[in-house]
């Protein structure tokens, strides 16, 4: 018997039927991956329907530009623009696609929004599946731009759209810096840990804090970071937070700690080896907080359920307790169960 490899080609639109051969919509097939079928909708798509769905994202995120240059304009499946993720900077759109299938359909898409939104450059950052298999990054509209600033409420942040991860900066995370920007934090020792390039640590000092220890593996982040989101509370260090000891990081105690770990898995079986990880990583927390302290814990990845998450924390933050959890930013509300990857818990 042939596989689905053999028969259908990626990219491939299909029309998905049911076993009494009703229709019950439409996709778009890649062979790798985790997600065979992308869908596209109970009926075909044609340019006007994507075009429509397209208007409907960006007037969604129309109240968003008061407080930010900074705005994911389309986010997948939950706009009905399946494995298609369109940020803006200001004036620099990023569009990723997260298969090769639907490349067309994001440059297609990310086009039509340069257009529609007098956007200067697009950059495509297309699928970046196994080491050496990726294409490099490609200017599709205006000159290349390696670096972007832009203002988020009060602050002003730089992404890093060359070398960077996601499209340069955690846009989800919009939320927890305006948590942070909100707070009190005078005098406050913060512990920011996988701090990529030190936005929130920079919302903690802008807030008060009398101290910000940035962690993270990634030498080139932290560069970026200590050249675009310095300041005089703030010190860098390089360490792998999840092997061996901490060798680098000062015992504190730190009054807060966040602590945003790597999705570290895309797949279920490794759910296990995932939650000892977490386990041992918020134990050390535990270790370095201060009494009265507060941990606020970021959880990336759909494979891990909040409840999951919540009854490890539970059991390994005693005494501290659950206080709540941030809601999803408007641009990355999700349409469907799994969308709803971000789990941003407040512990104290
Ligand atoms: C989800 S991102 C964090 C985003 C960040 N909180 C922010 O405000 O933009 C995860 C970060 O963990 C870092 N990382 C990955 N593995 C790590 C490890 N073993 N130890 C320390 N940092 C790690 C990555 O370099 C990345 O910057």
């Amino acid at each position: 018997m042939s596989s689905a490899a053999e028969i259908f080609r990626d990219g491939q639109w299909l029309h998905l039927l049911d076993g009494s051969n009703q229709t019950v919509g439409y996709g778009v097939y890649q062979a790798e991956g985790v997600v065979a079928i992308r869908w596209l909708g109970e009926s075909l798509p044609d340019t006007s329907a994507l075009q429509r769905r397209l208007r409907k994202a960006l007037g969604r995120r129309e109240k968003l530009a008061a407080e930010t240059e900074a705005v994911r304009l389309v986010n997948g499946e939950s706009d009905g623009l399946p494995g298609v993720v369109l940020d803006r900077y200001g004036p620099v759109g990023v569009v990723q696609t997260y298969s090769s299938a639907v490349d067309d359909l994001g440059r297609y898409l990310g086009c039509l929004a340069r257009r529609w939104l007098d956007l200067k450059t697009l950059l495509w950052k297309p699928p970046r599946r196994r080491a050496g298999r990726g294409q490099p990054d490609r200017v599709l509209f205006g000159s290349p731009v390696a670096k972007v600033r832009f203002r988020e409420g009060p602050l002003q942040l730089w992404a890093d759209l060359g070398a960077g991860q996601k499209s340069g900066t955690f846009l989800d995370l919009r939320g927890l810096r305006r948590e942070m920007l909100s707070r009190d934090l005078t005098g406050r020792r913060v512990l920011n840990l996988f701090c990529y390039t030190g936005s929130l640590g920079l919302a903690c000092q802008r807030a008060g804090a009398a101290l910000v220890v940035n962690v993270d593996s990634s030498a080139a982040a932290l560069e970026f970071a200590r050249q675009h989101h310095g300041g005089q509370v703030q010190s860098w260090v390089r360490q792998d937070l999840l092997a061996g000891p901490w060798s680098e990081v000062p015992p504190g105690p730190y009054d807060l700690i966040l602590a945003d770990p790597p999705p570290m898995t895309g797949r279920s079986d490794q759910l296990e080896r995932v939650l000892a990880g977490y386990r041992k990583l918020y134990r050390r927390c535990r270790e370095v907080l201060a009494p009265g302290g507060e941990l606020v814990a970021c959880c990336c990845t759909s494979r891990v359920r909040v409840e999951s998450l919540r009854s490890l924390l539970d059991a390994v933050l005693v005494p501290l307790r659950f206080k709540g959890r941030l809601a999803p930013e408007s641009d990355h509300r999700p349409g469907f169960p799994e969308a709803d990857y971000l789990k941003i818990l407040r512990y104290g």
